[in-house]
């Protein structure tokens, strides 16, 4: 219905890990889940934005009205992303893997008894985010990072925020004992150019809510970012 804030807004959300090949068997992979990222697409889809998610591996169903592509490395989520492109808003939500192995092998790496293990070396993966806040003509209005921290969260967030050139920056405690990464609820801290919002935890399908209520605001007629 018409009344819904977002009906006619596109957003991209990626969501989950990427898994970076060593091998046809063996890859680097995180512990995310994709849960904070799919719930932010279905929040979007029903305040009626058209959203397109891009979700690493994950073990989550798209939610409902949802459409977007399923990809395995960073290098794929920045092309089926960029890909996507136009868009009003941007939620970078996927725990993008740092590096990649510079020559995955296409036969298994054998174990070799009496050899040493094999080194691998890494190459740094293209960062989404900040390649998405500097697109030039096509940058969307609205482009939202996230930033998992141990320690400093705010401080780094900020810094992050600066750095990647976004908009906002949810950042989250990913302390050993928080159990965000992978658990059921997060405490998020919202970075904007105003200024820095606590919010308690809860469910991670409640501030994906709540985010989504958030970046709607934005686009009534005449507010400004
Ligand atoms: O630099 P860091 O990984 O801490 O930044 C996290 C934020 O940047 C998240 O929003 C994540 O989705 C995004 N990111 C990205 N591409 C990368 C690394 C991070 O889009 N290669």
């Amino acid at each position: 219905p018409d009344h819904l804030p977002l009906v006619g807004r596109r957003a991209i959300i990626t969501a989950g890990p990427t898994h970076e090949p060593i091998d046809p068997v063996r890859f680097l992979g995180n512990r995310s889940s994709g849960l904070q990222g799919y719930a932010i697409a279905g929040a979007l889809s029903r305040l009626g934005a058209n959203v397109t998610l891009i979700s690493g591996p994950t073990s989550l169903e798209f939610p409902r009205g949802v459409n977007g592509a399923r990809v395995e490395t960073a290098e794929e989520m920045r092309s089926a992303t960029l890909a996507a492109l136009p868009a009003d808003i941007v939620v970078c939500a996927a725990a993008v893997a740092d590096w990649r192995v510079d020559h995955a092998t296409n036969s298994k790496i054998k174990k070799q008894p009496g050899q040493s293990p094999p080194v691998l070396t890494l190459v740094p993966n293209p960062d989404i985010l900040a390649e998405i806040s500097a697109v030039g003509p096509e940058r969307p209005r609205l482009v939202i990072g996230f930033a998992a921290e141990t320690d400093d969260v705010e401080e780094n967030a900020i810094a992050k925020r600066a750095r990647k050139g976004c908009d906002w920056i949810v950042a989250n405690d990913v302390s050993t004992g928080t159990n965000v990464m992978g658990g059921p609820q997060n405490r998020a801290i919202l970075i904007t150019e105003a200024g820095v919002e606590r919010w308690p935890r809860m469910p991670k399908d409640e501030l994906a809510s709540r985010l989504a209520e958030r970046i709607a605001e934005q686009f009534t007629d005449d507010a400004p970012i």
